[in-house]
C-alpha cells in the first residue's frame, strides 16, 4: 500500500472546509485575542507596571511616584488574592492574602533588594537571598537586614472585589 504525507492544512482542504472555516480551525484552543487583527505583533504585559496593565489601575511602581492602587480581584491575574495564603508582586509592591488579611508591603528586601515572598505556614515575608525575615507590618524579625519594609495601606472593597493599596 502506498502511503502519501500531507500537511493538516492541505488534509482539512481535501474535507471541503473554506478558508475561513480553516481559520475559525486554527483559533480554537486559543483565545480570540490571538486570532484577531494586528495579533501578529502582541505587546507583552508585565504584571504590575502601572495604569493599562489588565486588573490594574493607577500606580504601583515607586519609581513613578506615590503608591496608589486599585487591583481588581475578579481579574484572572489578583483573582488568587481572594485565597488566604496567596501573594502576588505588583510594581514595587507585594501584596498577601495573610490569613484572610490583606497585606501590602514594599516587595525589596531591605539588605540588598531580592524580592521578598510571603510565606503563609509562618505567616511572615522571607528573603531566600540571605534569609531576612520580616513580620506581616514589615517589621525585621531575622537578619541581615536591618531596616524595616514599607508598609501600605491595604483597603478591600465591601464585596472583596477590588483592593485599593495606597502609601
Ligand atoms: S538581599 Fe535579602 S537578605 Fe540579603
Amino acid at each position: 500500500m502506498k502511503q502519501t504525507t500531507i500537511k493538516r492544512g492541505q488534509f482539512l482542504r481535501e474535507l471541503g472546509l473554506s478558508s475561513g472555516a480553516l481559520m475559525a480551525f486554527y483559533c480554537l484552543g486559543t483565545t480570540m485575542t490571538a486570532c484577531s487583527s494586528g495579533s501578529e505583533d502582541p505587546t507583552p504585559v508585565t504584571p504590575g507596571t502601572g495604569t493599562g496593565t489588565a486588573g490594574l489601575t493607577g500606580n504601583a511602581d515607586t519609581a513613578k511616584g506615590a503608591i496608589n492602587f486599585t487591583l481588581d480581584l475578579t481579574n484572572s491575574t489578583y483573582l488568587s488574592l481572594k485565597t488566604a495564603g496567596s501573594f502576588v508582586t505588583v510594581g514595587s509592591v507585594i501584596v498577601a492574602n495573610a490569613k484572610g488579611t490583606m497585606v501590602a508591603l514594599s516587595k525589596a528586601c531591605t539588605h540588598q533588594g531580592t524580592t521578598v515572598t510571603y510565606r503563609s505556614a509562618q505567616n511572615d515575608f522571607f528573603c531566600s537571598n540571605h534569609g531576612s525575615e520580616f513580620s506581616t507590618t514589615g517589621a525585621v524579625e531575622v537578619g541581615p537586614a536591618t531596616k524595616a519594609l514599607t508598609l501600605y495601606t491595604a483597603k478591600l472593597s465591601a464585596d472583596g472585589n477590588s483592593l485599593t493599596v495606597s502609601a
